[in-house]
């Protein structure tokens, strides 16, 4: 709908009312009743992502030679995510807008690989788990490749099935850690051996888990390999606005070695502005997501995520036991932060939108019909208060109905 901009401008104090007023509407994040689309680390955290990303707001990550600042933090920002997934010495990272923008990108290099390296003609095509993230269909789409989807075994990809759908047009196969629908990590190591065997390009894509995983690790948690410890995985993407409890628009993706990461890049030298290269898709790069990406992880060290973490655990594991005193079953066996869990005789769908009366905004699954909550901190002080919301709502989808209640 067209709209005119106003004639006159008006106050910042009064734009900034009527954007506060306009936020009235939002669901109350802040609140600990949100557990999908924000990561809430708590209020130190948020104070640091804001402070920081204002400081570098308008500088910008296209040129690195002008901001030798935020070219710095973006490399000791790739060398932490190097370190944390086992890196080989010759492997090199970037830091994208997003998980979609760092898959894209991965495919995007995995897609050159095949049609320079490996001089493969033709259609190409993707080999996915059915759980992996449409990030990939949304990056095969530009890139006019065939998405192979493949049945699950167990909420998990199946290296069999996978192995069947792969053929010498694959570019790429893809293991999640976690998978969103259910936050269980893939067997990479299975997807690695047969990317060993048949010579394949294995993704991990690690956006929601990459920077929980090797804290929960820390403290216990038995999460089987998902890196590039693992000889099959060539790249890995690892989003920081999400378990890195960085600021929006920020994630990573990293490459085996520097041959495989120069694939993703763009060189463009013939028009009259001169030489152009750029690592990414982006031109102007958000230099406020850069710097609050490396004031975050400099601000928590690994100290400040297993402690932000261990509350993400302590919430996921007081949910899985209430929802399962309540009937419900997990689904797989969630180790971060995703949990989903269904119930058979009840509709969870209907119990997702009676809980929205109580001011809870989650998500859901749909294969099989589940609550999907993926957790952050806040979570650890809340989640006694949405086991009760689950019990009132679980009383009030599958009680009598209307029939029912006026004749007993
Ligand atoms: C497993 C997984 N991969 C990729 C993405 C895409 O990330 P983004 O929304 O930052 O583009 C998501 C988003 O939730 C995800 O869960």
């Amino acid at each position: 709908m067209r709209r005119p901009l106003p004639d006159r401008g008006a106050p910042w104090p009064q734009v900034k009312a009527q954007m506060l007023e306009l936020a009235q509407g939002d669901v109350r994040w802040r609140e600990g009743k949100t557990a999908v689309y924000v990561f809430n680390a708590g209020a130190d955290v948020e104070q640091v992502q804001k402070e920081a990303y204002v400081l570098f707001m308008s500088e910008n990550g296209l040129g690195p030679a002008a901001f030798p600042s935020l070219r710095q933090m973006e490399a000791e920002v790739v060398g932490f995510g190097l370190e944390l997934f086992h890196a080989p010495a010759e492997a090199a990272g970037v830091i994208t807008s997003g998980g979609t923008d760092s898959i894209s990108m991965a495919v995007k290099a995995a897609r050159d690989h095949a049609r320079k390296v490996r001089g493969v003609q033709g259609r190409l095509n993707i080999v996915l788990p059915r759980s992996a993230h449409p990030a990939f269909d949304k990056a095969c789409a530009v890139m006019e490749i065939e998405v192979r989807r493949t049945p699950l075994h167990g909420y998990l990809a199946d290296a069999a099935s996978m192995a069947a759908a792969a053929d010498g047009s694959t570019v790429m196969i893809v293991g999640s850690a976690p998978n969103f629908p259910y936050g269980l990590v893939d067997p990479i190591a299975a997807l690695s051996e047969l990317a060993v065997e048949r010579q394949l390009w294995l993704h991990v894509d690690a956006c929601v888990g990459g920077y929980i995983a090797p804290f929960v690790r820390l403290d216990g948690a038995e999460i089987a390999d998902f890196d590039f410890v693992l000889p099959g995985v060539r790249s890995i993407s690892a989003d920081l606005h999400k378990y890195g409890y960085c600021a929006k628009g920020a994630s990573t993706v990293f490459f085996r070695s520097a041959e495989l990461f120069q694939l993703m890049a763009f060189d463009v030298r013939d028009w009259p502005g001169g030489r152009m290269v750029t690592p990414t898709l982006a031109g102007t790069r958000p230099g406020g997501a850069i710097a609050a990406a490396w004031a975050v992880m400099q601000f928590l060290g690994v100290d400040g995520y297993r402690r932000k973490h261990a509350l993400v655990t302590d919430a996921r594991r007081r949910i899985e036991a209430g929802v399962e005193a309540l009937g419900f079953t997990v689904l797989g066996r969630p180790q971060l932060g995703i949990v989903a869990f269904t119930r058979e005789d009840v509709d969870c769908v209907a119990l997702w939108a009676k809980l929205r009366e109580r001011g809870w905004f989650t998500g859901v699954t749909t294969e099989p019909k589940s609550l999907h909550l993926m957790l952050s901190p806040i979570h650890a002080q809340v989640a006694d208060q949405y086991l009760a919301d689950l019990e009132w709502a679980l009383g009030a989808v599958a009680g009598p109905t209307e029939a029912e209640a006026r004749y007993s």
